[in-house]
């Protein structure tokens, strides 16, 4: 691809700390161990989620006939398998810094599985698009609220999950888009979905647990007191995420309901730059 990476000063800074082997350091957000994990846990949780939708979008596009529906249903596919990739070297890291990322990994992806077998395309096509909720309104966080900016935050990281949110953004209305073209209608859209929201944040809180407790941190006040108001508040990570939960289920919903401004302008995905986002994990763990 021809365009221009806007910010190239930050991706020069990010490629001479993997050229350097530079390792990520363990609480690579501002130094907060909450944020950090946080957004670990989330890197956990997601890749299973992302091959979960790629199917699902891949096995609709089969039934649709608009041409620029199916042209988004690429993207989409594209997209979400480029992330997956991303996140399994970005799991093998946590693997070796101690975080058991890989086993809920797995735990995904039974549960997944599980659902795929079991539900219809369209009840497959309400739980992507209540994962592309919960992904959008985080992507929201990200990029109008700016958690990531700042100095004291590894220019690695900020580039993996400012490329993932900022595609999060484009893709956010094609599973949507999809349940609509196949006639699905709100009951399923909001059944199914409140089920969904229950098994992702169950899935999710065990993670995040299970994370702390593999580094002795759970029960350090400490981390608490000093993550907390930062994880929940408005500059935190979670805040919009439970703010826009329920607007899912208005009645007519449609992502893009949701503005997203994209205050920092932050522009990297104009290439295929997911195979230098890889090489970022290829440093030593300290
Ligand atoms: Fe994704
Ligand atoms: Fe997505």
């Amino acid at each position: 691809m021809s365009e221009p990476v806007i910010n190239e000063r930050e991706r020069q800074a990010a490629l001479s700390l993997t050229k350097n082997q530079v390792p990520i350091r363990e609480w690579w957000f501002k130094d907060n161990a909450l944020l950090t994990f946080a957004f670990n846990t989330s890197s956990a949780t997601v890749p299973e989620g992302e091959r979960f939708i790629v199917r699902a979008a891949a096995d609709a596009k089969k039934l649709i006939t608009d041409p620029e529906l199916k042209k988004q249903a690429d993207i989409l596919i594209h997209e979400e398998t480029a992330h997956a990739q991303m996140h399994d070297a970005y799991n093998g890291y946590l693997d070796a810094q101690g975080f058991p990322a890989t086993k809920h990994v797995q735990e995904t992806k039974v549960l997944l599985l599980f659902f795929e077998r079991v539900f219809s395309l369209k009840m497959r096509l309400v739980t992507c698009m209540i994962i592309e909720h919960f992904t959008n309104t985080y992507s929201k966080q990200v990029l109008d609220i700016g958690v990531l900016e700042g100095e004291d935050t590894d220019e690695r990281m900020d580039r993996v999950w400012s490329w993932h949110c900022i595609e999060e953004m484009e893709h956010r209305s094609t599973a949507v888009d999809l349940y609509r073209a196949l006639g699905g209608g709100y009951f399923l859209r909001v059944s199914i979905g409140a089920f969904v929201s229950v098994a992702f944040f169950v899935a999710h809180v065990r993670c995040l647990v299970d994370f702390m407790t593999a580094k002795k941190l759970f029960w350090n006040g400490t981390i608490w007191k000093k993550g907390l108001p930062y994880l929940l508040g408005k500059k935190g990570v979670y805040y919009l995420v439970l703010k826009y939960w329920l607007t899912y289920f208005k009645p007519g919903f449609h992502p893009t309901d949701i503005p997203i401004e994209n205050r920092f302008n932050k522009q990297l995905h104009h290439y295929h730059i997911e195979d230098e986002l890889v090489g970022y994990f290829n440093v030593p763990v300290q």
